[in-house]
């Protein structure tokens, strides 16, 4: 690793290619995102192992629930099973759960394991793992504006008081750093309404892998992409 950029502190991941990896193998989708699973468990623990303190990962777009009804609805288990069995090993490993997106859209049955698996995280202190869940950036920012709205008409804020950490604060991801790194599997170059605020100055690597094969070994070469970018925030070096 360079000593310019050591570590990526936040790592953000757009998890694609499920869908493929089932149909180049004549399984269903659904398969794909079951098979998707253990790649979040390599993710997770390559970031741990190599000291990254936020892991964000793109699990359920806003967009997603124009998909089938069944694919929707296997999602929905999947998130529910997996939160479920991996809680003890999130716990052993230090790992918080936090939510970004807009769950109220979720059943309550959803709703409530999410909620179960954020409580009894809550104390990890090795890595905070963000799942974005109906999430999207167009309408995290619409949510966060509305709030600021609210303030104004309050009149708690004025206007020309409106900053850039204003609107920072009032989004979602609001308690963590923005991304350094963001990685989209499947050989995909587009963020797709992800983090579009808290990617200004994101370093951006596609592999071609699809998610199901995503491996701490592919991991590992992310970090090293981003080992080599020269990040310079608009400056000079
Ligand atoms: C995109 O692939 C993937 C998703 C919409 C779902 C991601 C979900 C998982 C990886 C399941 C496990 C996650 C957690 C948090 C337990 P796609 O279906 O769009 O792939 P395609 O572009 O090849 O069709």
């Amino acid at each position: 690793m360079s000593e310019q950029n050591p570590i990526p502190q936040h790592v953000a991941i757009i998890m694609d290619g499920n869908g493929r990896w089932a149909e180049l193998r004549g399984k269903e989708r659904y398969e794909g995102h079951a098979a998707g699973v253990e790649p979040v468990r390599a993710a997770l623990r390559a970031a741990v192992r190599r000291g990254v303190k936020f892991l964000t990962l793109y699990a359920f777009s806003t967009e997603n629930w124009g998909r089938p009804e069944q694919e929707v609805e296997a999602l929905m288990e999947l998130f529910c099973q997996s939160v479920v069995r991996e809680t003890p090993e999130l716990v052993r490993q230090g790992v918080r759960v936090e939510m970004i997106g807009d769950r109220s859209r979720f059943s309550q049955k959803v709703r409530g394991y999410l909620g179960q698996v954020e409580q009894e995280t809550a104390a990890g202190e090795t890595l905070t793992l963000i799942l974005a869940l109906n999430y999207s950036s167009r309408s995290e920012i619409v949510r966060a504006v509305r709030r600021i709205a609210g303030q104004v008409a309050r009149g708690g804020l004025l206007p020309e008081e409106i900053g850039e950490e204003t609107l920072g604060r009032a989004l979602d991801t609001a308690a963590y750093p923005d991304p350094d790194l963001i990685v989209r599997t499947s050989g995909e170059c587009r963020l797709s309404n992800f983090l579009l605020w808290q990617a200004s100055y994101a370093e951006l690597y596609f592999p071609e892998v699809l998610w199901p094969d995503f491996t701490e070994d592919e991991f590992d070469r992310a970090l090293e992409e981003y080992a080599r970018r020269d990040r310079r925030f608009g400056l000079v070096r």
